[in-house]
């Protein structure tokens, strides 16, 4: 008997926990900022409805149906899709290799919030600290100890989280999903009265509706969306395969889907009060201050800690509250990615789930190692870029594709109208087979674009080559390799009788 979630509000629970992470913390304010402010909410409510809700459905839906992982469940729809499958989990694999090194450094910035470690400058910390920057990524120079300490920290809090699987799973979300928005409700309560907040806000939603005249506006609110909902990467569908025949998958969708843009919204509220707060301190423009990416957490925020008024403690009492939410943000999403990959792997070659876990987590900190030596940010930087692009947009394509066109759009809809209290109607299947592989088409074109004109971040390309492509390919070739190995329980009969089935 597989799996079950213990309840419907843990499954949602879970669900919203895979979602919400370091993107919305990060992710979602700086793309706000840099295209087109309050303007952006436009496009990005459009990719939420026109593809990202759409796709959702479809993953929570398709786990459900097959009651399996991305591999098995795309194999039973045509034998030889199994191999997308399998490339969906190793970029899962990949994501969770560098996400758990980042979870990593809220460990170390919470004892810093303690110990005042960054007062000295917190890019200077940062760096010179935390990090030990090499010159670039061809200087490996060892591994930084503070942060090879605390990814061994967050690898075992991620085994620890998923070590029940579903059942401890369960009993995390609850925690994991609650506490950092009751965190972040707080520290926007503190840094709206902050002078300056209004100007930071002012800043993050004044509307430039010009950027919407900009396709690259409309790709950023896609891959964001994509992103920021789990999609593609076989987590969805790993997670919608515990749950019952009976529910209710559609609503489920709906509140998943606006529960992840509106913490987006938020921590974009907190992030830009605290930014305007700083602008009134410092004088520095909010347009020189880092407002995306790393930077944004790792540096100017504890930049902001340390210039909020009531001395030490109250400082380092906003310090663990900001990188304890960092840590509850991406916990969750760290080990829905694993989940992912251990529930491929389970669901195929029926091994068992304790030792698979444990392997795939051991193998995930020994992958992640290159992103805690000296040169780990470039690293992170480059198998990030390429991870999160190529392999989110062709896996996207061909698994719209897939459902839309082979499987048949209409039969799953079918299949979740029956038991969805929300009915879908036609404009579902529109979004599946024309509109979210036409998106993703169109950001992939930009894309390559892109990519053609300029080397990504200024690095050499033999980097590019080995962090970007050799990644991607080996994801590829590992992925349909595994296609062939024979699963587990399949006994020739079972074989044409799932063919049938399908
Ligand atoms: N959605 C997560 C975030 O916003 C990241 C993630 C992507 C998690 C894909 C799982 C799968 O941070």
């Amino acid at each position: 008997m597989r799996d079950r979630w213990g309840s419907r509000t843990i499954f949602i629970l879970a669900a919203i926990g895979s979602a919400v992470g370091l993107g919305n913390a990060w992710r979602f304010p700086g793309m706000a900022y840099q295209n087109g402010g309050g303007a952006f909410l436009i496009p990005y409510f459009v990719a939420l409805i026109t593809a990202g809700i759409p796709l959702l459905l479809m993953e929570i839906s398709i786990g459900k149906k097959f009651q399996a992982g991305a591999p098995t469940a795309f194999g039973r729809i045509h034998r030889r899709f199994e191999g997308l499958g399998w490339w969906a989990v190793l970029t899962s694999f990949v994501i969770a290799a560098y996400y758990t090194v980042i979870l990593g450094w809220s460990f170390n910035y919470m004892w810093a919030s303690i110990t005042q470690a960054w007062s000295g400058g917190a890019a200077d910390y940062f760096q010179k600290s935390i990090l030990q920057i090499s010159d670039g990524p061809g200087d490996i120079g060892g591994f930084s100890l503070p942060v090879l300490v605390t990814m061994v920290l967050a690898w075992i809090s991620v085994w620890w989280c998923v070590r029940n699987g579903v059942h401890s799973v369960g009993k995390v979300v609850k925690w994991t999903v609650t506490l950092p928005v009751v965190l972040m409700i707080f520290l926007g309560i503190r840094t709206i009265t902050l002078p300056g907040a209004i100007e930071g806000l002012n800043y993050y939603l004044k509307p430039d509706f010009n950027a919407l005249l900009d396709v690259k506006v409309w790709a950023a609110a896609y891959g964001q969306v994509f992103f920021s909902l789990s999609v593609l990467f076989s987590v969805m569908i790993a997670y919608g395969s515990f749950l019952p025949e009976d529910s209710d998958t559609t609503t489920d969708t709906m509140i998943i889907a606006f529960a992840d843009a509106g913490i987006s919204f938020l921590a974009g509220l907190v992030v830009f009060t605290t930014l305007g707060y700083m602008m009134h301190t410092s004088g520095v423009a909010i347009a020189d201050m880092s407002i995306s990416g790393l930077g944004l957490a790792f540096v100017t925020y504890p930049e902001a800690i340390s210039q909020l008024p009531g001395g030490h403690i109250i400082q380092a009492i906003f310090g663990l509250m900001f990188f304890l939410m960092l840590f509850t943000l991406g916990i969750d999403s760290a080990f829905s990615l694993v989940e992912g990959v251990v529930t491929g792997l389970v669901d195929k070659f029926r091994w068992n789930r304790s030792w698979t876990l444990l392997a795939v987590c051991v193998a995930g900190f020994l992958g992640g190692l290159i992103f805690v030596t000296k040169a780990g940010l470039y690293w992170l930087d480059i198998v990030d870029y390429f991870t999160n692009n190529f392999n989110l947009i062709v896996i996207g394509i061909i698994e719209c594709l897939l459902v839309g066109w082979i499987y048949g759009s209409e039969k799953i809809r079918t299949y979740f109208n029956e038991t969805g209290t929300i009915k879908f109607g036609k404009w579902w299947d529109a979004m599946i087979r024309f509109v979210t592989p036409l998106a993703l088409l169109g950001i992939s074109i930009m894309w390559i674009i892109q990519n053609i004109k300029e080397n990504y971040g200024g690095y050499e390309t033999k980097y590019l080559i080995l962090g970007g492509w050799l990644v991607v390919a080996i994801t590829i070739i590992i992925g349909f390799g595994l296609m062939f190995l024979r699963s587990r329980e399949a006994a020739p009969e079972q074989i044409t009788e799932m063919g049938v089935d399908a």
